[in-house]
């Protein structure tokens, strides 16, 4: 997509040069619907809407890579209540996608364990991952029940395994063979990780993948985090100069 370098809102955004693949921390849902004397679920209610206008968007521009985090291996701490709204809103954002996937060629993937998800909520999942496999263009990943920990364990565990199998030597393990073993294998390492809402960390959040991404900060809620908020993020990404430990 050729929209060169333009005054966009918010923000001048090259669009030749964008990230390949942009993360996101979806926070602030809880706080942005306190501000609004509404129950912190009517906050995840909007962050979903803003999920869909911000993914459609990064499709549109030409993004290759969006991930998001939905719902980590800790959120199921929270109240049964909240747990099982946000889990009602995957659920009717993934029936609506497939919808209007032949229309959208989306590729959906979904990063985390999903095995202790309700048995239908999977088999959406799969539904997706499966309809769009052949899709090229835009990839959304969503992460789901993810830990970034947890993840690195698993891959661990699973290297160990092909050791004790005879089919790997710890030895020759190199980092590209890592990768293989997690959740995001053949996915591309984030450039740009954002953060809305001002918390100032990273939460277990693609651990090993965004060693040398960038990181971006912003006080504006999940929910208000507009296509003008992405332009900022992508500036901001654009003015940074990235050595990948090099000169
Ligand atoms: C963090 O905000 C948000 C979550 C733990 C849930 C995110 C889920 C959604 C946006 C909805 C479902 C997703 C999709 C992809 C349809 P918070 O609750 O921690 O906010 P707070 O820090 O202000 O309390």
């Amino acid at each position: 997509m050729a929209l060169l370098k333009r005054r966009t809102e918010g923000a001048e955004v090259d669009f030749d040069h964008l990230p390949r693949h942009v993360a996101i921390i979806m926070d602030g849902n809880g706080r942005w619907a306190k501000r609004r004397g509404l129950p912190r679920t009517a906050g995840h209610a909007a962050g979903a809407e803003n999920f869909r206008t911000i993914a459609t968007y990064c499709k549109d521009i030409g993004l290759e890579y969006l991930t998001v985090y939905a719902f980590s291996t800790e959120n199921w701490k929270r109240p049964a209540e909240e747990v099982s709204a946000i889990m009602g809103l995957l659920r009717k954002y993934l029936l609506e996608a497939i919808g209007r996937m032949e229309r959208d060629r989306v590729k959906m993937r979904f990063l985390g364990d999903l095995s202790p998800l309700d048995p239908e909520l999977q088999a959406l999942c799969r539904q997706t991952e499966e309809i769009s496999t052949h899709y090229e263009g835009c990839q959304v990943n969503i992460c789901l029940n993810y830990g970034g920990r947890d993840e690195l364990l698993r891959a661990a565990r699973a290297f160990a395994r092909d050791c004790v199998a005879g089919e790997k030597a710890p030895e020759d393990l190199t980092e590209t063979d890592f990768g293989g073993y997690l959740f995001s294998a053949g996915v591309p390492d984030p450039d740009l990780v954002i953060r809305p809402s001002g918390e100032l960390r990273i939460s277990n959040f693609l651990l090993w993948q965004s060693a040398y991404a960038e990181f971006y900060f912003t006080d504006v809620l999940w929910p208000d985090f507009s296509k003008e908020e992405l332009h900022k993020a992508l500036a901001a990404y654009q003015g940074r100069s990235r050595r990948f430990g090099g000169v």
